[in-house]
């Protein structure tokens, strides 16, 4: 009998796992920085930001962490969804060149008119590098701000 190699699908099934095309393959690089920011509506009065913003209306600073997640095939010739150095790289140009150690409220002409709150800032990040790669390759950006909290911003499944 000739020998007939499996095919992905036949070996996914054979061995018990889901049926191969249903299967999704992501990657993801965390990048960190160090950014200033005051949570503060300058529309609004000093005693109506203090009742909407609390302590977080005075300038202070955090140590963010960015995970940047993206999906597609596996490359047969390289093994890599993506090129997690080329994912760095972007991250870096678009982003963090330009955030690291400014104050988010008064240096950053892209943000410029937004309360730097985590969610505002993972969407601004999120638009910032989606056209930087491939058409659908983006799944997540998530923005830790503290080791509590963070903001994530993906794409409607
Ligand atoms: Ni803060």
């Amino acid at each position: 009998m000739p020998y007939h190699p499996l095919t992905d699908t036949d070996t996914a099934l054979a061995d018990g796992r889901a049926d191969a095309s249903s299967t999704t393959v992501l990657v993801s690089r965390r990048e960190t920085f160090n950014a200033a920011h005051q949570l503060r509506d300058p529309t609004l009065s000093d005693a109506e930001n203090e009742r909407l913003f609390g302590k977080c209306t005075n300038l202070h600073g955090h140590n963010y962490v960015l995970e940047v997640v993206v999906t597609g095939e596996v490359d047969p010739v390289t093994g890599y969804v993506f090129d997690l150095k080329q994912l760095s790289a972007v991250i870096w140009r678009r982003i963090i060149e330009d955030v690291d150690h400014r104050n988010l409220n008064t240096d950053v002409p892209w943000l410029e008119g937004l309360i730097p709150t985590a969610e505002n800032l993972a969407l601004a990040f999120w638009e910032r590098i989606r056209s930087e790669l491939p058409d659908g390759s983006l799944r997540s950006l998530r923005l830790w701000e503290t080791d509590k909290n963070w903001a994530e911003v993906g794409d409607r499944v």
